[in-house]
């Protein structure tokens, strides 16, 4: 399935936008209210990629009847997932009072605040619940929709209908369009009584389901696809933020949560405004001393900056904003029996060894694992199999092993494995590094099997059906032994109807969200490719840089030429050559952000002839989409701006934060290559050398004057 190019004009774009809305609206209505729908899942979501893209290259065409703004519905998994309006986002988090005041210093650092000026915070628990925005339109509940991957979330409404909660309805001096946002939550006595009932009522008490904990509990009964099962729980709702708005009632986040409590919502009782950092920690400090008596899990608490202006000069920072923290609560820990230890291989060929545990319940949920790093961490624990040991666990992190109280038992130590235990090849422990790897590469299974599972795993191609399980029997049944494999999996229809839980209609499914893949969005491609160091945040500022299959085959092939050309140099230092390379590979890469460590990774594995073959074969089966800059209609989109000198309205952060919200991107050093020069006090020889060369200059309020222009034509 090609993707089509873009309209040329408005025009051109304006119908193409019509036609989709139509044709979009009329596969929703098939498929929710016919039992045959036209489109299959993968043309479907076509049309709403294609949709999507032309908005966001024509933001000012966007139709108010929008499928991006409304239901957007793609039929595949249980419940229909459907794009956010805006993404839900998650928390950095803290674990000091230190961590606090720095946080609140990164403020007033970012804003340019003086030390005295007041920065005023919210205080409210951080509930350990499911996140759900709730969207009113014309002051009705017409979608409530989960966080899914914080872009895409799953269509809950009908479930969120039978949480008495959640108001139906906004009294009449609510905006037109309100997303509300808060957590989905289970009460603890609920979550107990819930569990008994749940035992009570089996016909085998011993095969009963049980939930380990109230969220676990929370997110079971609302992602049900029968709504009246979702009836049948005890579920409650908490709002504390909000997200797509026509409008806000009040310009200070304790003044939005005073109107969402006016209009109905429930809000935390424990909610505070606190004019300083210390009588935000002193919050802190109540919330957690009254933690045990309160009525449902809480993990933390949540500061926000109560001002809204400053929270939108602040922005976000990848997917976490930069005017809010969690300051969570320290780790739960107890103890128990290590049993044995096990060593698993990544796709690195990285072997991490795994404690296997006697269960215990830490925190109210049942360990059985718990990770030991690597060799030097088992040195210092000193745990061998057999040993008594304190374990820890911390919110999602796996659960880590802190202490062993029999240490001084007199026992053989534990010794890390020579050789990989799934290859058999030598397994080597790097200079300087800490991790053993194995060095079987490809002609170790672990390694692939555990690239392919990476390579389809939720942030990468994310393909519905193709999970874990599958994955691990296709490659041992020799269907897939690559990437690009997955995507001729087509050719085995036949063999994979045959098999043991599939049928016609699930591989149908299944090659048909294999298709839907083929175009993938550029920054999943290079991130499913599993490099090493390059994760989700590097391969999205990689896209960004350089937007295009090609653009990145430029500069890879640019990079490996430098590579082979920085050799040391007789005489030289060790230390000096990994610093010069180093230095070279950076700006070869030529990329904000990734340092030395990354450059030399991403080019050491495109060095490799296999991985090239790799990358090669998969590309003639998927077409990585080009990164549409978000169309702010800058005049500055894709150009490259220098900062120089003393800046008095905004800090180096935030100004640079306004090029990168405007598509520009920030450089060092004037060149022919720069597009702006924005001159603050005592400018320079850049100055100097931006008249020389002929290019533009501002000064700071001409820099407003661009940025202030480009918020009102912009989205
Ligand atoms: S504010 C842009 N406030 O924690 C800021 N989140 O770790 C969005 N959470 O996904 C979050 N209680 O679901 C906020 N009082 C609270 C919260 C809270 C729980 C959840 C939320 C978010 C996650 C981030």
């Amino acid at each position: 399935m090609t993707t089509p190019p873009l309209p040329a004009t408005d025009d051109d774009a304006r119908a193409a936008l019509a036609d989709l809305a139509e044709r979009i609206a009329r596969a929703d209505r098939q498929y929710h209210d016919a039992d045959a729908p036209e489109l299959s899942d993968a043309e479907y979501d076509a049309l709403v990629r294609q949709n999507r893209a032309i908005e966001a290259a024509f933001p000012q065409l966007v139709r108010p009847d929008s499928p991006s703004l409304r239901v957007g519905t793609v039929p595949t998994g249980h419940l229909a997932k459907v794009a956010h309006a805006r993404p839900m986002l998650s928390l950095n988090n803290g674990f000091s009072d230190d961590d606090i005041v720095e946080f609140v210093t990164s403020v007033r650092r970012f804003l340019r605040l003086s030390d005295d000026a007041v920065v005023a915070l919210t205080a409210e628990p951080k509930i350990d619940g499911l996140s759900c925005s709730l969207r009113y339109e014309d002051r009705r509940l017409v979608r409530a929709l989960t966080r899914g991957d914080g872009t895409i979330g799953e269509d809950v409404t009908a479930n969120v209908a039978h949480v008495a909660d959640v108001p139906q309805e906004l009294p009449a001096s609510a905006p037109d369009v309100f997303e509300v946002r808060g957590e989905i939550y289970m009460a603890k006595a609920d979550f107990a009584a819930l569990n008994a009932r749940l035992l009570a009522d089996a016909v085998d008490p011993a095969k009963a389901r049980q939930f380990a904990n109230p969220r676990n509990a929370a997110a079971g009964s609302l992602r049900q696809k029968d709504a009246a099962v979702t009836a049948t729980r005890p579920l409650r709702f908490l709002a504390h933020g909000w997200g797509e708005t026509s409008g806000l009632p009040s310009d200070t986040q304790a003044g939005v949560v005073a109107a969402l409590r006016d209009w109905g919502f429930p809000i935390a009782e424990a909610f505070r405004r606190c004019d300083s950092v210390d009588e935000a920690l002193a919050v802190y400090r109540a919330i957690e001393a009254a933690r045990a008596d309160l009525p449902f899990d809480i993990d933390g608490v949540v500061y926000k900056l109560d001002r809204l202006d400053w929270q939108e000069r602040l922005g976000f920072v990848g997917r976490a904003p930069r005017w809010a923290i969690a300051h969570k609560f320290p780790a739960e820990r107890a103890q128990t029996t290590l049993r044995e230890i096990d060593i698993q291989v990544g796709r690195t060929g990285a072997l991490t060894p795994v404690a296997r545990l006697e269960p215990v319940t830490v925190g109210g949920v049942v360990v059985t694992n718990a990770t030991l790093h690597n060799a030097d961490e088992i040195e210092r624990l000193g745990v061998r199999p057999g040993d008594r040991v304190v374990v820890q666990r911390a919110g999602d992190v796996i659960p880590q092993i802190v202490d062993n109280l029999t240490r001084d038992v007199v026992r053989d130590a534990w010794a890390f494995p020579t050789a990989c235990p799934e290859c058999g090849s030598l397994a080597e422990r790097g200079e300087g590094e800490v991790v053993v790897r194995c060095t079987g590469g490809l002609v170790c299974p672990a390694q692939r099997v555990e690239r392919l599972i990476h390579f389809v795993s939720r942030h990468a191609f994310d393909i519905a059906g193709l999970g874990l399980v599958r994955v691990e029997e296709f490659f041992r049944d020799g269907l897939i032994a690559s990437p690009a494999d997955i995507f001729r999996l087509h050719a085995h229809r036949d063999v994979l109807i045959a098999r043991e839980r599939m049928s016609e209609l699930v591989v149908g499914k299944l090659l048909d969200a294999i298709d839907a893949r083929r175009d993938i969005a550029l920054d999943r491609f290079l991130f499913a490719l599993g490099i090493r160091h390059v994760g989700e945040v590097t391969a999205r500022d990689l896209a960004r840089r350089h937007g295009s299959v090609r653009g990145l085959a430029a500069m890879i092939r640019h990079g490996l030429r430098v590579r082979r050309a920085t050799v040391a140099v007789l005489g030289e230092s060790e230390r000096k050559f990994v610093l010069r390379r180093g230095r070279a590979l950076v700006a070869a890469i030529e990329t904000p952000g990734i340092g030395p460590e990354v450059a030399d990774a991403l080019l050491a594995f495109f060095a490799e002839q296999h991985n090239r073959d790799v990358v090669a074969d998969l590309l003639r089966e998927v077409r990585p989409l080009d990164v549409v800059h978000k169309a702010v209609a800058s005049e500055l989109t894709g150009q490259t701006v220098v900062f120089t000198g003393k800046l008095e309205t905004l800090s180096r952060d935030e100004a640079k934060a306004q090029a990168d919200a405007l598509g520009a991107r920030v450089a060092g050093s004037v060149s022919k290559k720069t597009d702006l020069v924005v001159v603050g006090s005592d400018a320079g020889s850049k100055r100097a050398k931006a008249e020389e060369l002929g290019i533009r200059v501002v000064d700071e309020a001409g820099w407003a004057a661009i940025v202030a222009a480009s918020r009102a034509t912009g989205s």
